[in-house]
């Protein structure tokens, strides 16, 4: 594999920062000036290059269109108030990335091409890191199959991107979900631990009738009984029942092993509270309810970071909260924050260095 120092550049002509208006980025929908690009081609990762952020060309018989070898990961970068640039736990990324990749039959990404390609990307494109509270810089790397082919097998070339979209929060207000007992996300055996681009897909039509009703996701239920929880459309979820914070266990590979999922165990662990990670059933969560011991509901994602769950119905049942009263969700929120914005020691290496 090429060393990535020797990774090619080739610099915008002009900048596009100037059209960003820095007090309103919804997220995603604005891209900075260069992206990572890197073929795969005879069993090796190659052409690994900076360019500037453009549109691709691609066959219309491009293996990705029609079978959805299709991976990809969300990551943000930071900015402290004295201009230091850090990527929160992006080897975490890049080893679900990978996981994700072999299960769609596709090539590993080497470790270099990832963090050291994002590390550089990052480095080039740094005056588009918002320095803002709840702003972030959003990295998107991807992988899709690009073998121009319409035989149903694994391809045997592939693109691997990573664009950078400077970003506001995902949630502005606390949510309102409900129980998904007709739709199933994800199966034992199956690819829900994956993130690939066709869970995504799959889970558009549940999540539109829920819009439509009134709500802004699912949480989603197993394939079976539809009463054990799983997890929220684009998070993980939590449930502070009493002392202790109950998460659905990764172990049977139905949900995203989130990496946020994973601070806020350790952090709420370190706040005090007993962290569960095991199968719960909606049953418990409503007698939990009934009996005055739920005391919080919230999710967490990279893009959502510690979302706040405000509704949560099941059937006719309807658990509903003044969040405005909550201390566990906020306290673990600021807690993560104060890492990564480096108003705390970072003492578990979770800061990933861009520009200092
Ligand atoms: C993330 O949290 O980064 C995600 O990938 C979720 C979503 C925006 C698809």
């Amino acid at each position: 594999m090429q060393a990535v120092e020797t990774i090619k550049i080739t610099h915008v002509e002009k900048s596009s920062l100037h059209q960003i208006d820095w007090n309103n980025l919804p997220f995603g929908k604005f891209f900075t000036d260069h992206m990572l690009e890197a073929d795969f081609i005879n069993g090796e990762w190659t052409n690994i290059q900076i360019r500037p952020y453009s549109s691709l060309q691609l066959s219309p018989a491009t293996a990705v269109f029609h079978y959805g070898q299709a991976i990809f990961e969300g990551i943000k970068a930071y900015k402290t108030a004295d201009g230091k640039i850090s990527i929160f736990r992006p080897e975490e990324n890049w080893k679900r990335f990978n996981l994700s990749a072999t299960r769609l039959e596709m090539p590993e990404v080497l470790e270099d091409l990832f963090l050291e390609g994002m590390r550089q990307l990052i480095q080039l494109d740094q005056a588009w890191v918002p320095a803002t509270p709840e702003y972030s810089l959003y990295i998107r790397p991807f992988m899709i199959a690009t073998d121009p082919v319409i035989g149903v097998k694994p391809s045997e070339t592939y693109k691997f991107m990573v664009i950078l979209s400077p970003s506001g929060p995902y949630y502005v207000e606390p949510l309102k979900i409900y129980v998904e007992e007709k739709y199933t996300r994800a199966a034992p055996g199956g690819v829900g631990f994956s993130k690939n681009a066709g869970n995504y897909a799959g889970s558009m039509l549940a999540t539109s009738i829920a819009r439509k009703a009134g709500y802004d996701q699912v949480l989603w239920t197993d394939a079976f009984e539809h009463k054990y929880l799983q997890e929220v459309g684009v998070m993980n979820v939590f449930f502070l029942i009493g002392n202790t914070a109950i998460t659905p266990s990764l172990e049977e590979g139905t949900i995203l092993a989130g990496i946020t999922r994973d601070s806020a165990i350790q952090v709420l662990r370190d706040m005090g509270y007993q962290v569960e990670e095991r199968p719960i059933q909606i049953d418990e969560v409503i007698s939990a309810h009934k009996d005055g011991t739920l005391r919080e509901i919230f999710g967490t994602g990279t893009a959502a970071t510690i979302a706040m769950i405000q509704q949560l119905s099941y059937r006719d049942y309807t658990i509903q909260f003044d969040t405005t009263q909550w201390e566990v969700a906020p306290l673990l929120k600021k807690n993560i924050n104060n890492i990564r914005d480096q108003i705390v020691p970072d003492t578990r290496g979770w800061l990933f260095p861009v520009n200092y």
